[in-house]
């Protein structure tokens, strides 16, 4: 083991930045002490700067400055990265000169010269390490995990070469076996059909999931005859003829909209039958080859548990289908799967790897903190913000909280639920959620129109207490991250009357499925966040109410913000959003408040910038 700092306790800062989504975590002698996105504090979604305001919030809830740092660590190597870039833009020349002459100058300035500029961002004059892109989201899928081994899948768009891995992770010990490699990714292949489909590269993905279902698989055989070539390996290439990622800044071909029938959707116009089959075909394509690489992690490894992470690992629809092939016996996914999970995979690896530290492994726990690593604000604090706006707020016992709550939601209300500590990735998880009544058959269009001001076909998942999952759901493992789909009970769920099991489309929506009918996606799935006392007591505490009150075990949980806007962080970013939105009621902390008796709401110029819509 390495000798430890001054204060006797070894300090280590991961970053990722940059690309998207940057985040900072800080490790304090191998414990996860704070980990967040710079998008909740600059209000920017999916913001790639510089994390400052994050690296500041870890810090803060380290009690340490910049000084008290050992090592930091940063989640991938520019140099390779460049290097990828070069190589693509030489063997693509001279089609790829917009590639680079729009990427080139960019990667130069913010990229190669990396270290001068994080030291200098920083202030920092210490160790400053740079790992593998892979190697991070691998490090973030095992170290956390409760497993002393396992097979480590990563899955993503691109790091620097590889675009996924299988790995083994043993004691305190990553070795990476198979990587594919660029420009043959699944995570681009995915971005390539949201693109198409007409939302918005790296934040559309879950849409297409979500429209899947609504959809029929009829481009499976076109997009295996003429797009990939997969291999029973869970390898392919792409034939990039379609796309445009290597020579231009578009993500499809001109090809590509041949091949379908025509342009790519723009972006806010009616979605039709053919954007929903495609979603579907794609999100086939999709679990088949995270299958056949979960089959590879199983072939390579001969282990029982599986880790994965990587942004293709948000695709809870696919975790579900590695889950139920029965391969393994039980999946972690890290949280923050995306880059925002390399900070703190560089962190981690940090700490195991180059400072030669073990890794104890004592229980079924993992040490992600239930996900809840970012800031959190004080009783005072929140008031404090509450009397500068004016707010009317009445405070309570957290037991009759609990209750009053409730009862609010059981009449239909919807609430916003501010909580404790803010969740790191991007899953809202009891901390920052608006919650409702699963029971009402019109919560889902009701919560997507009037509230979070988004596409109506999108679903929500339920957060049920973790004892009650298998009531509800043909499920019963855990999962803390709301990362696995399952379905719904067959006994709950509702027969479709003749007529409506006609409907296509969109037109299938407002059908109740089952007895929950507002966490019940179309194909009778639920994405599950399931709920521990030991994880958030808060939360399960106000879920036990509601089961007393109604029998139901279970609550609608939707991330607090609306689209195009990053999930709220702090009192006043939560009170803006309750007001400018149709949440019946917020819950701070304690406080709790009645949208019908607030003063009115008057925009301020300074606030405009969250409310952008994708
Ligand atoms: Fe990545």
């Amino acid at each position: 083991m390495r000798p430890r700092g001054d204060s006797g306790v070894t300090s280590i800062l991961g970053i990722s930045a940059f690309y998207h989504d940057s985040a900072a975590c800080l490790l304090r002698d191998g414990e996860i002490v704070a980990a967040s996105q710079e998008e909740r504090f600059t209000r920017q979604k999916g913001d790639a700067s510089f994390p400052r305001h994050a690296i500041d919030a870890c810090l803060r809830s380290g009690g340490i400055g910049v000084r008290d740092l050992d090592f930091v660590g940063f989640y991938d190597k520019p140099i390779l990265k460049f290097e990828r870039i070069l190589e693509t833009y030489l063997a693509e020349a001279p089609r790829g000169f917009s590639s680079f002459r729009y990427g080139g100058p960019l990667w130069i300035r913010d990229k190669l010269y990396m270290e001068r500029q994080l030291r200098r961002e920083l202030g920092y004059k210490g160790k400053l390490l740079f790992a593998e892109h892979h190697e991070s989201h691998a490090a973030s899928a095992f170290y956390p995990s409760p497993f002393e081994e396992a097979a480590i899948l990563t899955m993503d768009g691109v790091g620097e070469w590889a675009t996924a891995a299988i790995g083994l992770g043993r004691g305190a010990e990553v070795t990476l076996l198979w990587e594919l490699r660029w420009p043959d990714s699944l995570g681009l292949l995915y971005s390539a059909f949201t693109h198409y489909i007409g939302f918005k590269v790296n934040s559309g993905e879950y849409k297409v999931m979500g429209l899947a279902p609504y959809g029929e698989p009829r481009y499976v055989d076109l997009i295996y005859r003429e797009l990939l070539d997969l291999r029973e390996d869970g390898s392919f290439r792409l034939n990039q003829a379609y796309f445009g990622y290597l020579t231009g800044l578009t993500m499809t071909s001109r090809r590509f909209d041949d091949l379908f029938g025509g342009p790519a959707r723009a972006p806010e116009t009616n979605l039709t039958q053919r954007e929903m089959d495609l979603a579907r075909s794609i999100q086939v394509v999709c679990e088949e080859i995270m299958l056949r690489m979960a089959r590879t992690a199983h072939r390579l490894t001969g282990q029982r548990n599986l880790c994965l992470a990587g942004g293709v690992a948000l695709n809870c629809v696919g975790n579900g289908r590695i889950l139920r092939e029965g391969l393994f016996e039980k999946i972690w996914i890290q949280p923050a799967a995306g880059d925002a999970g390399g900070a703190l995979g560089v962190a981690v690896l940090v700490w195991h790897r180059y400072c030669g530290n073990g890794r104890a492994v004592g229980s079924e726990k993992d040490s992600m903190k239930g996900g809840y690593l970012g800031p959190q604000y004080t009783e005072t604090e929140i008031e404090d913000h509450l009397r500068r706006v004016d707010a009317r707020y009445r405070r309570f016992e957290r037991r009759d909280l609990n209750r009053r709550v409730a009862e609010i939601l059981a009449s239909e209300k919807v609430v916003g639920w501010f909580d404790g500590r803010m969740e790191f990735g991007p899953r809202a998880l009891g901390a920052r959620s608006i919650l409702a009544d699963p029971r009402s058959p019109r919560m889902q269009a009701q919560l997507n129109l009037k509230i979070k001001f988004r596409e109506g076909f999108r679903p929500f998942a339920p957060s049920v207490l973790r004892e009650r999952l298998s009531d509800y759901f043909e499920l019963d493992v855990d999962s803390p991250y709301m990362l696995l789909v399952a379905p719904v009970r067959k006994e709950r769920c509702l027969p479709l009357a003749a007529e409506e099991a006609g409907l296509w489309g969109i037109d299938r929506l407002n059908v109740p499925r089952s007895d929950v009918p507002a966490v019940t996606h179309v194909d009778y799935s639920a994405r599950i966040h399931a709920v521990t006392r030991e994880a958030n007591p808060n939360f399960y505490d106000l879920i036990r109410e509601f089961e007393a009150l109604t029998g139901y075990g279970l609550l609608v949980n939707t991330s607090f913000n609306v689209r195009g806007e990053p999930i709220v962080c702090s009192p006043e970013d939560a009170y803006r959003c309750f007001m400018r939105t149709q949440i019946d009621y917020l819950v701070l902390g304690t406080f709790l408040l009645d949208k019908s008796v607030q003063p009115e709401w008057k925009e301020r110029d300074s606030w405009r910038h969250g409310l952008q819509l994708d």
